[in-house]
Formats: structure tokens, sequence, C-alpha cells
């Protein structure tokens, strides 16, 4: 077991709080802290963050993945929140694992580019050490819980869509 459901709970609250205190002079009740999900791993995580948060918010959901373009610049790949008006929105995704960062750096080129007022990233787990070079400016704002590179599963991470309802974050091992 990498962190026990207990850990988790109260680190959620902890950064529900760093948020709320962060945003507490920006967030307004005609400009709310636009929360972006990524879909389906972030769900889980998002439900406990989002509850604790005490500054206004908007919640909507992002479904997306990354790929190369012959440019070698990272492009998102929408299946879901392509749209999403983010003109001069204060914008926190909320993501589950931030892994080589191709993802973020990709949703956070396209929300620049639609005009956000801020980008910032919340997520639950990070893994610096898979970083590749070119994702090297992907430092997420709020972290959980910093990890090794170990693939792990549990509180919304799945191996395919397996174990994504363990209560605790565990080491996924293939031979076991
Ligand atoms: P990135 O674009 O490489 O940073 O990938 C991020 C996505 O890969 C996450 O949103 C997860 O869906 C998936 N991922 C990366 N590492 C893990 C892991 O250890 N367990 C489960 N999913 C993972």
């Amino acid at each position: 077991m990498l962190k026990t459901n207990e850990e988790i709970r109260h680190r959620i609250a902890e950064l529900a709080a760093a948020v709320s205190d962060d945003y507490a002079g920006t967030a307004t009740a005609e400009n709310p802290l636009l929360l972006l999900c990524t879909l389906r791993g972030a769900v889980f995580f998002s439900a406990d963050l989002v509850r604790s948060i005490t500054v206004p918010i908007e919640l909507d959901f992002l479904k997306v993945h990354s790929y190369i373009n012959t440019e070698s610049a990272l492009e998102p790949v929408f299946d879901l929140g392509k749209d999403i008006n983010v003109s001069g929105r204060h914008v926190l995704i909320l993501e589950d694992i931030v892994d080589t960062g191709k993802t973020m750096a990709a949703v956070k080129r396209h929300f620049e580019d639609k005009g956000a007022a801020s980008f910032r990233i919340c997520t639950m787990l990070d893994k610096p050490e898979r970083r590749v070079p070119q994702c090297a400016e992907i430092v997420p704002d709020y972290i959980g819980f910093t990890i090794p590179d170990l693939f792990v599963v549990g509180w919304g991470l799945d191996y395919n869509e397996k174990y994504r309802l363990l209560p605790d974050i565990m080491v996924y091992h293939p031979e076991r």
C-alpha cells in the first residue's frame, strides 16, 4: 500500500484549504474559480476536493489525451471539453496523476491559447521522475503526494479499467 484512505482524505482537506486561501481574493460570485476535472481518474479526488473548497466555484469535465504534431508540439485530443469557454476565467485543472506531463502540457497550451486569465494544475499524485524533457515546465501548483516511478491504482486510478474503486492507493504489480 502506498497511501491509505485516511492519509488521502487528510491530504485532500489540506489541498482544499490551500486552494481556498489562494483564490480567496480572485474567485468571486461573478467570476467563480473554474475547476476542470479530467475524466475518468480524477473524479474521485475531485468529488472530495470540491466539496471542501470554500470560494465560489464552477465545475466542468474534460476527457483528453495528447499527441505530438509534426512540429513536435503537444496537442490535446479532446473527447470532451474542447469548447469550454475559459476566456477571462481562472482555471484550475484537477488531475489524478501527472506522469510524462504530456497531457497537462497539451491542456495548458490549449486553455492558455483560449484566453484563460490564469491556469493552474492540482494533481492528487505527481511522478516527476517520469517527466519527459519537453514537459519539464509542467510543475503542478498543488500536489497531493509526490511518488516514485511506480504504476499505481486505486482512488480513481485504473489499470485497464480495473481497480478504480480500491479505497487506498496501491502499487500495481503485474506478476501478482
Ligand atoms: P501523462 O500525459 O503521461 O502525464 O499521463 C497522465 C495520465 O496517464 C494520467 O491521467 C493517467 O490516466 C495515466 N497514468 C499515468 N501514470 C499512471 C499510474 O501510475 N496509474 C494509473 N494511471 C496512470
